[in-house]
């Protein structure tokens, strides 16, 4: 590795998110987007709305101006993280709530970045007048393309990246029945959903998503069979995305790169969309440098898959801040998941990623 721990530093976040523990420095003070290839986005979640609703802090791209400051500085790229979502955007049938997606398009635009919109056609965080209501097939159809046209169609031009499908098939690489599109309307929806978002934007890149398929297996087949038969419809799929939300108890992805080659080879375009690198957290939650340093390889792992498959044009990473992850909330006793500390200080993870990028070839 790149950076080198100090003994005596460690076992305090402060110590170990400080520069001193990077062996490079002629990048120091640079940003992850300025020392990157021109060709790769270096994107990340934009905090907001999901988990963050139930939290003793304000809204963090509202309020939080440092938090502000590092976004615009170090990415250009902006995923919203809850705030396309249908729940959040489409919250009753007949009410559009716009307002924060605006906000994240506007700040984008004014800090030079492009935005991945995210997600159109999903399982979760749908709202209840969807989930609970009572509609035939046909209703449901056009509840689903009137939202398409209506959302995709609001930021037409403004979008790089749609996630269209997100995580539509479960781990045995089977359609999952919780996704109400797909299990009201069958899987051919998918196929439609892709055509709705492209006559609502052609330009936008539309992509397929999902956890779990940083491996091959049986998902991945699965992603792989269905983008060869809507390529085969002539369906208007362009992309295809790992999200890489990653555990250190299984093992750093080391066999991504051959994964993203496969969609590659399909002529569609990859990429890493929601990045993280959840630890168990030890005895007063402050990881230790062991930790922190193997941290950084998975982080660099999937960053150089992303390198190597000429397709992968973006770099996402689910949120940069400890303060705004999901993981605690979602895994208790997991965390420290993101590449700074809660005050915005860089990790180990943070300064190989910028070596990496800065070394990569352009
Ligand atoms: O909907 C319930 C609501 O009924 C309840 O009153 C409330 C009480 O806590 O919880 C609400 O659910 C929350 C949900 O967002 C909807 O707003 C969950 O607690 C909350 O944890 C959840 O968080 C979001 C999560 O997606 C939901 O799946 C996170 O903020 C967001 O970071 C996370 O992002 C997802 C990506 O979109 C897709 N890939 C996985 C990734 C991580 O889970």
């Amino acid at each position: 590795m790149s950076f080198v721990v100090q003994p005596a530093q460690a076992h305090s976040p402060s110590s170990l998110g400080s520069p001193s523990l990077s062996s490079e420095s002629s990048h120091s003070g640079k940003s992850l987007r300025s020392v990157a290839p021109r060709y790769l986005r270096i994107g990340t979640a934009v905090a907001g709305g999901g988990h963050h609703v139930d939290q003793p802090y304000p809204d963090p791209f509202t309020y939080d101006k440092p938090y502000r400051k590092v976004l615009a500085k170090e990415f250009n790229s902006a995923s919203p993280e809850n705030q396309m979502k249908w729940e959040f955007i489409h919250p009753e049938r007949n009410r559009y709530n716009f307002g924060p997606a605006d906000a994240i398009v506007r700040f984008a635009r004014e800090n030079g970045q492009v935005v991945r919109g995210h997600t159109l056609l999903w399982h979760s965080q749908n709202p209840a007048w969807l989930n609970e209501g009572t509609f035939t097939k046909a209703e449901l159809r056009q509840i689903l393309k009137s939202h398409i046209f209506t959302v995709v169609g609001r930021y037409k031009g403004k979008i790089q990246q749609w996630d269209v499908a997100n995580e539509i098939f479960n781990e045995n690489g089977e359609y999952r029945q919780e996704n109400i599109w797909i299990r009201e309307l069958g899987p051919g929806i998918i196929a439609d959903a892709f055509r709705w978002a492209h006559e609502a934007d052609p330009r936008a890149k539309l992509f397929l998503n999902d956890y779990g398929v940083e491996w091959p297996g049986v998902k991945v087949d699965a992603y792989e069979a269905l983008a060869k038969q809507l390529l085969a419809q002539r369906v208007p799929l362009h992309g295809f995305a790992s999200q890489a939300h990653l555990s250190m108890r299984y093992g750093a992805p080391d066999q991504l790169a051959g994964v993203l080659q496969r969609f590659d080879n399909l002529g569609l375009e990859t990429a890493i969309t929601e990045l993280d690198v959840r630890m168990d957290l030890p005895e007063g939650g402050v990881p230790t440098a062991e930790q922190l340093t193997t941290q950084a390889t998975y982080y660099k792992t999937v960053l150089d898959a992303c390198l190597a498959v000429d397709s992968c044009h973006s770099f996402t990473i689910w949120g940069f801040t400890d303060k705004y992850s999901w993981v605690p909330v979602f895994f208790p006793t997991e965390g420290a998941a993101t590449v700074m500390w809660d005050d915005f200080t860089r990790k180990p993870a943070y300064y190989t990623l910028r070596d990496t990028l800065a070394r990569a070839l352009r």
